[in-house]
C-alpha cells in the first residue's frame, strides 16, 4: 500500500494507482470546486483531457490527478476551496447570482464598488497558487529518428509496424504505460482487441521499433532549428523526469480521441463520467466508482459501454438511450435491438445529487450513485492541427478530424495521420494505421534491407 494524504487527512493507495483513482477508491468524488460559482466539480474523462481533475500535488498546483502516478507520502491539496472542498460556502454564489454572474459588469455603476468587487472575485476565483519553490529543470535531450509515430492504439502499432517492415526506423510513443488504446477496453467486437494487441506487440519487437511507453507528446513543430537541419519535423515528448525533442523525417500521428459530455442539467457533478474512463479505471486500476451505474449516450457506442461495463463488474440501472437530444446529431439512434440492456428511450437529462443519486430521463427516477455518459470519441486532432495539417468539423465524428489522403498524408508533406484522429477509429484503425505507415516509410525513402 502507498500512503498519501488530502488535504491533511492521510490515505492509502496502491501500487500502479494515479492520484485519482486511489482517491476514488477511497471513495472521494468531489476533486475540486468550479471556479467561478465553486460547484463540485469530480473527475470526467479519467485520461487527462477535460481539466475536472486538477489539484496541488506536492506544492505543485493543477496537476491532473488521473495521470499523477501515485507515490508514497504524496501530499495531495484540492484547489479554489478556502473553505472546505466537501462543504465550500462559497457555493452560495450560485444561489445568489440565479442568472449567472457576469464579473465585467459587476458592480461597475460605482468606480470604488467596481475595484472592490473585482478584488473579491480575484481573491475567490482561479485555480490554484503558485508553487511552493521553483521546480528543478527537467533534463532535455535531442535525438534523431526517421519516422516517430505517436499513440499506440490499433492505428499506431499498425503505423509503426508497417514502416518496419518497408524498412524504416521506427519509434512508437505511448503516453500509457501499455500498448492497446482503447482495444484493451473490449468496447467493439469489430476492433482489435486484447489478443491482436499481444500479438502486434510481439511483432513490434521482432519488427525492431522502438517503443517508449508514458511519453506524452506536448508540441509537434516544423523544423527550424539550425541544431538539427535537414529533418522537417521537431517533436516535444515528455517522460516522468525528461524531456525529449526529436526531429525526424516523418511523424505519423495515431492520437485517437477524447470523450464527450453530453451537455444535460448536473452533467458537471461529481459521479458523471465518461463511460471510456470508467473503463479503463476498472480494468487497468481495478476501480469501481460507484455500484449502481446508468449508461446515457447513443448509437453503438451506448451499446458497447454499456455491455463492457457491466463485465468490469457494474450493475446497470438503466441504459439511456439519448439520440435526437441536443447535440447529437439525429439517425445515430442504436443501431441494434439490444434486450439484455432494457434500454429506455429520453431526450430530457438531469442528473441530481453529490455525488450523483438519481437520473432522471423522461418521466423516469432512476436510482444509481454514478452516471457514464458513452458518446463516441471526438478526434484528437490538436498535435497535427499545432504543426499546420488541416482539420475540418465532421457533424457525423462530432469533431475535428485530421485530412489525409488515401496515404494518410495530410496537408503538411512530412505529417500522416491514421486512426480515429483521422476519422477512421474503431474496426478502421488498424487499417488506416497501415496505410499511413507505409505512407510514411515511402515518404523516407525508406528501402527494405
Ligand atoms: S483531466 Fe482528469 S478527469 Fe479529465
Amino acid at each position: 500500500m502507498l500512503g498519501f494524504s488530502l488535504d491533511g487527512d492521510r490515505l492509502e493507495g496502491r501500487e500502479g494507482d494515479t492520484v485519482a483513482s486511489a482517491l476514488l477508491r477511497a471513495g472521494v468524488t468531489t476533486f475540486t470546486r468550479s471556479i467561478k460559482f465553486h460547484r463540485p466539480r469530480g473527475p470526467f474523462c479519467l485520461s487527462g483531457s477535460c481539466g475536472q481533475c486538477l489539484m496541488r500535488v506536492d506544492g505543485v498546483p493543477s496537476l491532473p490527478a488521473c495521470r499523477v502516478r501515485l507515490r508514497e507520502g504524496m501530499r495531495c491539496a484540492r484547489q479554489n476551496a478556502p473553505l472546505g472542498a466537501d462543504a465550500d460556502l462559497l457555493r452560495a454564489a450560485d444561489f445568489l447570482f440565479p442568472e449567472g454572474l457576469d464579473h465585467h459588469h459587476l458592480l461597475v455603476g460605482s468606480r470604488l464598488l467596481g475595484r472592490v468587487a473585482l478584488e473579491v472575485a480575484r481573491r475567490l476565483a482561479g485555480l490554484g497558487q503558485l508553487p511552493d519553490e521553483a521546480q528543478p529543470p527537467l533534463a532535455g535531450t535531442l535525438r534523431k529518428e526517421q519516422i516517430v509515430v505517436v499513440g499506440g492504439g490499433p492505428a499506431g502499432v499498425s503505423a509503426a509496424l508497417a514502416a518496419a517492415r518497408r524498412g524504416a526506423r521506427v519509434l512508437l510513443l505511448e503516453r500509457d504505460t501499455r500498448l492497446g488504446g482503447a482495444a484493451l477496453l473490449g468496447i467493439d467486437a469489430d476492433a482489435p482487441g486484447a489478443e491482436w494487441v499481444d500479438e502486434h506487440s510481439r511483432a513490434l519487437a521482432s519488427a525492431d521499433v522502438e517503443v517508449v511507453l508514458d511519453a506524452e507528446a506536448i508540441g509537434l513543430y516544423p523544423n527550424d532549428a539550425a541544431a538539427a537541419p535537414g529533418k522537417p519535423a521537431l517533436l516535444a515528448f515528455r517522460r516522468p523526469a525528461a524531456v525529449v525533442a526529436v526531429v525526424a523525417d516523418a511523424v505519423v500521428v495515431a492520437t485517437g480521441g477524447v470523450s464527450q459530455p453530453l451537455p444535460f442539467p448536473g452533467v458537471d457533478r461529481p459521479g458523471v463520467y465518461a463511460a471510456r474512463g470508467l473503463l479503463a479505471l476498472a480494468l487497468h486500476r481495478g476501480v469501481r466508482a460507484g455500484e449502481r451505474l446508468c449508461v446515457v449516450g447513443e448509437g453503438s457506442e451506448l451499446i458497447g459501454c454499456a455491455r463492457a461495463l457491466r463485465r468490469a463488474g457494474y450493475d446497470l440501472a438503466r441504459v439511456v438511450d439519448a439520440s435526437g437530444a441536443w447535440p447529437l446529431p439525429s439517425g445515430s439512434a442504436v443501431p441494434e435491438s439490444a434486450p439484455d440492456l432494457a434500454i429506455l428511450r429520453a431526450r430530457e437529462l438531469r442528473a441530481r445529487g453529490n455525488p450523483v443519486k438519481e437520473l432522471r430521463a423522461g418521466d423516469e427516477a432512476i436510482a444509481c450513485d454514478a452516471v457514464a455518459v458513452a458518446l463516441p470519441p471526438a478526434p484528437l486532432h490538436e498535435l497535427a492541427s499545432e504543426a499546420g495539417a488541416q482539420a475540418r468539423f465532421s457533424e457525423e465524428l462530432g469533431g475535428f478530424p485530421v485530412g489525409t489522403d488515401a496515404s494518410g498524408r495530410t496537408s503538411v508533406p512530412w505529417l500522416f495521420a491514421a486512426g480515429r484522429a483521422a476519422g477512421a477509429g474503431g474496426a478502421r484503425a488498424a487499417d488506416s494505421g497501415t496505410r499511413a505507415g507505409v505512407g510514411a516509410a515511402d515518404a523516407v525513402g525508406a528501402r527494405r534491407p
